[in-house]
Parts: C-alpha cells; structure tokens; sequence
C-alpha cells in the first residue's frame, strides 16, 4: 500500500442539505510502545496494542452546505460545549488531511464529540478521539463522493487517516490486538497503518486493564515533545532493535497463551518508556513516588501468590494493571486491600480487550 492508495476527490456539485455520521471509537494500551517518528506521522520502531472496550470517544461529524471554498471551517463541541483549545488541534488535523478528503473545504464541519472516561485519566483519550474523527471522515467520503470500499479497505484508510491525528491511533480501529509499523515477524505490517493481529490464543481474549489513577493532572511534557526527545537519543538505535525483538516475542507469546512471556515483555516496554524519558537530553519523569510504589507492589505480589499479573504505563504516571479474566477475584482483592489502599485518589477505571469501532450513525 502507498500514500496515494489513499487520496480522494473534490465534491461534484455543492452540498444541498446537511449529512451526518457517527462512530464510537476505544481507546487502546500499548504493550510495545512507540516512541519517537520520522515524517509524515511514521514511527521509528513497531509497536503492539490492545484496543479497549468501555473507554471511548463518541463522535459526530456533520457536514453543512457552504457557498465559497477555502480553508477547514469547524465548529467544535466537546461533551456539549464549545472547546477552543480542542477545536484548534481538530481544525489543524483536518487541514492537513486536505489531500486524503479535498472536500473539506467545500462545506462547513461541526464535530461533536465525547468521552465516557474522564479527560486526563490516564487513558490515551487522543486515540479514541482521532479514530473515531476518522471513521467519521471515511463514512462521510462515502456518503457524499460515492466512494465505496470493502470493510478491509475502510478500515485501512480510516487507519491511515487516524494515524496522521495521533500515531497511537490507527491501532484503535481495530478489534482485539493490532500492530502499527514494519516488523519482519507480522506479514502486511506497516509504518503507513496498523494491521489487526489473527492469530491469538484464547487466553489472551480475557486480558483485563485496571487502570489505576495516580495523578489526573495533565502531564508535564506531552507525548508530542517525548516523541521529539527521541531525535538523537544516546539510546534510539538500540531502542529501535529492542522494540523489533520485543514485537517478535510478544507476537509469539499471544499466539502460544504463553502468559509468562508475555508478563515479561510488557514489564520490560513500560520501564523502557519512561527510562528513556529520563535519559534523553532535558532528561524528564513523568512516573510519580506513588506509581513506583504500586508498580513495587505489582511485581511483590506476584512473586508472593503466584497470580498472573503485570502492569503497563503509558506516557503519564496512572498504573495499567493486567491480568486475565480467571483471577478477576483475587486481582480486585489485591486492588482494593492493597494497591490502593493508601492511594489518595483511590479512583479506578476497569477495563478490558474490545471487539472495536463501532458505526452508531
Ligand atoms: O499517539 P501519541 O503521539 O499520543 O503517542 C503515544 C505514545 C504511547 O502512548 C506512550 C505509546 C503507544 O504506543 O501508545
């Protein structure tokens, strides 16, 4: 697949009337994690992830007849209010994918959306957000241009498109378990989209995500300026072959119900992460006093009871707790009389692996 399997068309005549669409979109976790790009939107190494059921963003994109052409015109609401701010990384988005979507200057946009998990949780509410804006975009191509793709196709552009709002995003458009970027060990990977992983083993149909909230403020250095730190990092040339080997076994593990590999690789992406955040130049941590505590803790009890538990972390200091569907008893027990015990916030968000994107209009 190439760049230009992807640009579309400018309207025929006019809009008459106003056309609406509406997609409910997931987050996803990172079990290999991106980290730093090149380009247009290209990561530097492969990543791996689950797209998650209960936390997403629901969007509706309308577009409305207008008279002159120009520039992205967008009215902007987030859960029922104007948002500025948001607006303004939406609009700028939608600018820059003029070449996939010409008609975009053709008609006035208003865009709707909200969450069902709060901003600043600790979940990455940008892929949620950017996957389902460009599902939007990809139903409403069709429904004024008349293009008409096979599901495979739609879902690949809308891929593609979702990747160019936030990387991580192109991964959420899919069910269960995805992987964005060129790896030897997937065939059909790519840097341009993500690619749904097939071969599963039951066991890993029952991973459950706990996210622990730590802090909800927003974070110090975005992933934006991380991705950045990445450009002549001491460490990005060994990073980028471990992130490869990483892929490769974690692969293998989710294909053999290989739990004990998998515990291992997933521990070892997340401190990656935020070792590398530390050692970059401008070195920075994101990871709280409290997030190392409970992460101590995670990795205590599971040596202590045995339990098939590990956690991730994302680019912020909230603990992702994993653990599969047949200890769910004694996971919430550990949670409740322990790892959140003594937490300020004592505030979780339970989650699990989704079945994807869902067309509610
Ligand atoms: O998609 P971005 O630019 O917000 O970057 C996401 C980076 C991580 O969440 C830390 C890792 C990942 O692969 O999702």
């Amino acid at each position: 697949m190439t760049n230009s399997d992807f640009y579309g068309s400018e309207l025929s005549s006019a809009l008459a009337e106003p056309v609406s669409v509406s997609w409910q979109s997931p987050s996803n976790i990172a079990f290999v994690k991106y980290w730093g790009k090149t380009g247009r939107q290209l990561p530097v190494n492969p990543s791996l992830s689950m797209t998650l059921s209960k936390a997403y963003t629901e969007s509706k994109l309308t577009a409305l007849p207008r008279e002159n052409k120009g520039e992205v015109e967008l009215d902007f609401w987030f859960e029922g209010i104007q948002n500025a701010a948001f607006g303004e990384r939406m609009t700028k988005f939608l600018q820059s994918v003029t070449d996939i979507f010409p008609w975009l200057g053709q008609v006035n946009l208003k865009l709707e959306t909200h969450n069902t998990f709060p901003h600043s949780a600790g979940i990455a509410s940008s892929a949620s957000a950017f996957s389902a804006l460009a599902l939007c975009l990809c139903s409403l191509d069709t429904e004024l241009n008349g293009i008409m793709l096979d599901e495979t196709e739609f879902r690949n552009k809308a891929s593609y498109v979702a990747r160019l709002g936030s990387g991580s995003a192109c991964r959420s458009v899919f069910p269960g378990i995805a992987v964005w970027g060129k790896t030897k060990a997937l065939a059909g990977s790519s840097d341009l989209l993500a690619v749904p992983v097939s071969e599963i083993h039951p066991v890993f149909a029952a991973l459950r995500d706990s996210i622990l909230i730590v802090n909800k403020k927003e974070k110090a250095v975005s992933s934006s300026e991380g991705h950045n730190r990445m450009i002549g990092h001491p460490f990005a040339e060994a990073r980028v072959k471990q992130a490869g080997k990483n892929t490769a076994e974690l692969l293998e593990a989710i294909k053999n119900g290989d739990k004990k590999n998998f515990i291992r690789i997933v521990e070892n992406e997340a401190l990656t992460l935020h070792a590398l955040m530390m050692t970059s130049d401008e070195g920075f941590m994101l990871m709280h006093p409290e997030t190392v505590r409970i992460i101590s803790r995670i990795q205590e009890a599971r040596k202590e009871t045995g339990l098939d538990i590990c956690f991730t972390l994302d680019a912020g200091p909230n603990v992702h707790l994993l653990f599969f569907e047949d200890q769910i008893e004694q996971v919430n027990k550990l949670i409740v009389e322990d790892l959140l015990k003594n937490n300020e916030q004592n505030v979780r968000i339970d989650d699990f692996y989704g079945t994807g994107p869902l067309k509610i209009g």
